[in-house]
């Protein structure tokens, strides 16, 4: 049975004694909220991995944001994924479209991140998602088949099978504009077939696809009621105890 998540993206925000005390909060809150078979994972800048980790007390995963595809190296300023892995940290997110607009990152790039990322065991969180104009020009079912084929497809069934994806549509996110459950669900049914066709039904049943972009306690509920959506990831309204731990909730409702 594919498993239910929900992660928080906290992207470039809180200072190192902001991160500690709103986690702080929502290791408190989320504690009590959360149902057995359902994952809540914290995606923090690099300063927070090591003590949010130290804090998490098995109750919530630590993921990075980004990680680099070399093992090591000259590559000032970076951060590897054996690094990410040594703080305690469990998933990393791979291809937001924050990384692929402002630090121009490929699908060729992402698929190597990804390896690496599962060399060291960590969980990937892929995203994918369509811009404004690819939604608007009717291309978004062709640019979202070529991030999976060109970012993940090169995956064996094995290592396929440990990532989780994000479907993350770019004009969603941030702008308070939410995909609507019927196209959320419409597009997580059609990469839930993208990978049908190239792993089998099997697998296809088995992996999870969280929805992200303006999700939030209001629709929350109505989003992770759709048959394809298992879980969000949750950008604003994980920098608020009080909302994320409702967006977890909405799964035991
Ligand atoms: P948002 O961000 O919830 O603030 O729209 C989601 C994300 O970027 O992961």
């Amino acid at each position: 049975m594919r498993k239910k998540i929900v992660a928080g993206n906290w992207k470039m925000n809180l200072d190192y004694n902001e991160g500690i005390s709103l986690f702080s909060e929502i290791v408190n809150m989320v504690r009590d909220e959360r149902s057995g078979d359902q994952s809540v994972v914290i995606c923090a800048p690099f300063i927070h991995l090591n003590s949010l980790s130290q804090l998490a007390a098995g109750v919530i995963g630590i993921g990075a944001q980004n990680s680099h595809q070399q093992e090591s190296g000259a590559f000032t300023g970076e951060v590897s994924a054996k690094m990410i892995k040594s703080t305690g940290a469990t998933h990393v997110l791979v291809g937001h479209s924050e990384r692929r607009q402002y630090f121009a990152e490929t699908d060729q790039l992402l698929a190597s991140k990804t390896v690496t990322a599962l060399q060291h065991n960590l969980t990937p969180i892929f995203c994918i998602g369509e811009t404004l104009d690819e939604r608007n020009n009717g291309s978004y079912y062709q640019v979202l088949e070529t991030q999976l084929n060109d970012g993940l497809f090169h995956l064996d069934e094995a290592d396929f099978r440990r990532v989780v994806l994000a479907y993350e549509p770019v004009w969603a996110i941030g702008t308070g504009l939410t995909a609507t459950p019927e196209q959320a669900q419409d597009i997580h049914a059609f990469i839930r077939a993208k990978i049908e066709a190239k792993y089998g039904m099997a697998v296809s049943d088995d992996t999870t696809i969280l929805y992200g972009g303006s999700c939030n306690p209001s629709n929350a509920a109505q989003l992770f009621a759709q048959k394809d959506i298992d879980g969000g990831l949750i950008g604003g309204a994980s920098l608020k105890s009080r909302d994320f731990t409702d967006i977890v909730k909405t799964f035991n409702s």
